[in-house]
């Protein structure tokens, strides 16, 4: 059986993918739109570079597929988000149809249209585009509310609220009923769909048991070890929410905002179809959020929200380091340290490493970005030294990644111009540079004003980066 899984990139995608590529039954491609951003992991495994936007390059990647993986979604690509979601899912059904896909199975959203937010509304809307021809091809529609794994969106706004505040301030929609789930059992039930035997299209509901979103926040609490309070405050609008979210979570205010537009509304199961297709039920609540906090205390998560960001992509395709004007360069020499040395220090930025002896300014930086609705050093990283391309790092991502030879970083804060930091290995030396494209006066004003900060932090920074490389030792 040959299976399309696309988004492979994605959250949930990259979590499939290493479940699917060990069914012996299963001849696996990947759909990305940038097959560098799959790294490694892409070894062994045939990788498509498609688009939905592009007909052509769909019908390619699904050439000779039997089942197709749809774990797409535009939210990040701005505020026309939810006609692209549509246009998107048309395409793919068509082509799907054109090369005689046999099953879609699709994982989208919890909960009805009533009262719900808009990416959510852009879910049920990809659903109902894609089970549109029943008499041409089966489509398996999943509806998962919260999901609870390492990396989630979800589940780090529970544990940084948790973690960080010993009294939980929180809207009265805490006591509307939810169903998560824990993102192991989302990869079960996705990965077994591929193998079902044929029959109609479906909506399949899934999730633990029913709590709200008070007890979510309690129950991971006590399994954290940490006693908590909540207190519902009727005066805290969904704006408010979100900003609130904002300043102690890792997500930015758009995440946010769509999240919490969504809580206002049950999101509850509301069929038994996951029960009679499937031998087994979802793991209870406190086992898979004691599976996240494990992942994350050993350095394992596989996928985080914030991986996949085609957007942010495009953006930094689109433009060129040489165009920059303004450049603050400095070399240091490497010694006796091995250029694999320097580089693991290098690609050891930012997150909970920090930045050394400026953290502090960079921290403040990324609160000042946080306030005017960027993503702030709060996202962090997903691992405390392995980087893939086009992953985040606090709130730079990676643009290009040449092991032992180059890092380039681009800027995902809000800047009046362009930003990016490379570190380059050559000859002996390792060469540091801060490039900045300015927009306008305003730009230039930017940088102008933080020259003498950018003095200390860039010296510090590659003095810093070198010394760690010399106490990391030879690995
Ligand atoms: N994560 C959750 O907590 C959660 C909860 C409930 C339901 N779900 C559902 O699960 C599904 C997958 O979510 P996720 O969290 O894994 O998403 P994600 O991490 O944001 O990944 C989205 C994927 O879509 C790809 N993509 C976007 N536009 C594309 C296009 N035009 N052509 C091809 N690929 C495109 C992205 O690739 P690029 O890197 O190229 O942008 C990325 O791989 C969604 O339907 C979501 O609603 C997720």
């Amino acid at each position: 059986m040959r299976v399309l899984l696309t988004g492979a990139n994605g959250y949930i995608g990259r979590r499939l993918k290493r479940v699917l590529k060990t069914v012996p039954e299963i001849q696996l491609r990947l759909m990305v739109r940038n097959a560098a951003t799959l790294g490694a992991e892409a070894q062994g495994l045939e990788v498509v570079e498609a688009s939905t936007f592009d007909p052509a390059s769909l019908r390619r990647a699904l050439a000779g597929v039997d089942v197709a993986y749809y774990l797409i979604h535009a939210l990040a690509s701005g505020p026309d988000f939810r006609q692209k979601d549509h246009l998107s899912a048309e395409n793919f059904l068509q082509a799907a149809i054109e090369c005689g896909v046999k099953r879609i199975i699709y994982l989208g959203g919890l909960g009805d249209k009533t009262n719900a937010s808009e990416h959510l509304i852009s879910r049920i809307e990809t659903g109902e585009v894609l089970s549109s021809r029943p008499d041409q091809i089966q489509t398996l529609w999943f509806r998962a509310g919260v999901i609870i794994g390492s990396g989630s969106a979800s589940f780090e706004i529970i544990r940084n609220l948790v973690q960080k505040l010993p009294v939980l301030i929180t809207p009265k929609w805490v006591s509307t009923p939810a169903q998560p789930i824990g993102v192991g059992d989302v990869v079960r039930y996705l990965s077994e769909a591929a193998t079902l035997p044929h029959g109609e299209s479906e909506v399949i509901d899934i999730g633990t048991e029913a709590m709200s979103y008070g007890e979510i926040m309690l129950r991971a609490a006590k399994v954290m070890g940490l006693k908590r309070r909540l207190i519902a405050v009727p005066v805290l609008t969904p704006n408010l929410s979100s900003y609130w979210l904002t300043l102690f979570t890792p997500v930015p205010f758009t995440v946010a905002h769509s999240l919490i537009e969504g809580l206002s509304s049950p999101v509850l199961v509301q069929n038994d179809r996951a029960q009679a297709l499937f031998g087994f039920s979802p793991q209870p609540y406190e086992a898979a959020v004691a599976k996240a906090i494990e992942e994350i205390e050993a350095n394992q998560v596989i996928s985080r929200w914030s991986d996949s960001d085609g957007a942010a992509w495009e953006k930094h395709q689109s433009a060129d380091i040489a165009d920059a004007i303004l450049i603050d360069r400095r070399r240091m020499p490497l010694g006796e340290l091995s250029a694999h040395q320097v580089y693991r220090s290098i690609t050891s930025l930012g997150g909970d490493s920090g930045w050394f002896d400026y953290d502090w300014l960079w921290e403040l930086s990324g609160a000042i970005d946080k306030l005017l609705g960027g993503y702030g050093t709060n996202r962090g990283r997903r691992d405390a030294c392995d980087l893939r391309l086009g992953e985040c790092l606090d709130f730079w991502r990676g643009g290009d990644l040449q092991p032992d030879v180059r890092l380039l970083l681009f800027a995902q804060m809000r800047l009046p111009g362009r930003a990016w930091l490379e570190f380059v290995i050559w000859e002996g030396e390792l060469i540091q540079t801060a490039y900045f494209y300015p927009s306008g006066v305003l730009g230039r004003l930017y940088w102008y004003a933080l020259l003498p900060a950018h003095f200390f932090i860039f010296r510090n920074l590659i003095k810093r980066i070198v010394e760690r490389a010399a106490q990391m030792g030879k690995v």
